[in-house]
């Protein structure tokens, strides 16, 4: 059953199984609060009409066409290491007639020169990584974005009280103690500030079937 393996050597899957990636939609929409923290977390970026916009690890691209909708004149990029879920992700640009661009490629070695983005957002990828990988990736963030350009990313963050500890444990026992640990013990904002990342905070936090989901503003000196 090859579709059902687990990929570990370069990227996860969106749902750590290739054979449920058709699922994910429906499966995000229905557990969280999804067009609500992903609106949130295009507000908070303030993207104006000349901006280049990155969607970091953009799967099925719902953030993607949503950051294309809202700022129709901003050029958006989406990005992913999964070669499947992009083709899901075009099919969806080209049925709403959105202009957006979408390239193959991983997180931690971005194909881009520096500098090329004002604008990075990121949504439920950072917990997908191994340590290593947060911080190539985070390295790599700071590196093509623009100076005095911001990073906004919603994942997985310290669960804020008893009810989404509880609801984080099997969550991270499918998709994976090592990489979501970095997540539920709070250590993001700290290894954002090492990547160079100045203003770095928490902006809006969210309960979830799988634990408090955060969204977090950094910004490149
Ligand atoms: C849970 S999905 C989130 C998709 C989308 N951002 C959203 O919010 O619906 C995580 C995505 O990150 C991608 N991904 C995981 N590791 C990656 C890496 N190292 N580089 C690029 N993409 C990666 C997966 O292929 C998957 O599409």
């Amino acid at each position: 059953m090859a579709s059902m393996q687990k990929r570990k050597d370069n990227y996860i899957p969106a749902l750590s199984y290739d054979g449920l990636t058709p699922l994910y939609d429906s499966l995000i929409r229905w557990t969280t609060p999804e067009q609500t923290f992903k609106l949130r977390l295009i507000e908070q970026a303030r993207i104006t009409r000349n901006h280049r916009v990155l969607d970091l690890g953009c799967g099925t691209a719902t953030l993607t066409l949503l950051i294309k909708e809202t700022h129709p004149e901003a050029a958006v990029v989406g990005l992913d290491g999964d070669p499947k879920i992009l083709q899901i992700a075009g099919r969806k640009a080209l049925a709403a007639r959105l202009d957006i661009t979408f390239n193959q490629g991983m997180s931690y070695d971005l194909p881009y020169p520096d500098a090329p983005f004002d604008r990075i957002l990121s949504s439920l990828v950072i917990h997908h990584l191994t340590h290593e990988n947060k911080i190539r990736t985070l390295n790599e963030v700071h590196r093509v974005l623009s100076d005095g350009g911001e990073m906004h990313i919603a994942d997985f963050g310290k669960p804020h009280n008893a009810l989404m500890l509880a609801a984080s444990l099997p969550w991270r026992m499918f998709d994976g103690m090592e990489t979501t640990s970095d997540n539920v013990q709070g250590a993001l904002p700290e290894m954002m500030r090492r990547a160079g990342f100045i203003e770095v905070h928490e902006s809006a936090r969210y309960m979830t079937l799988f634990g408090t989901l955060s969204l977090h503003v950094a910004r490149k000196p």
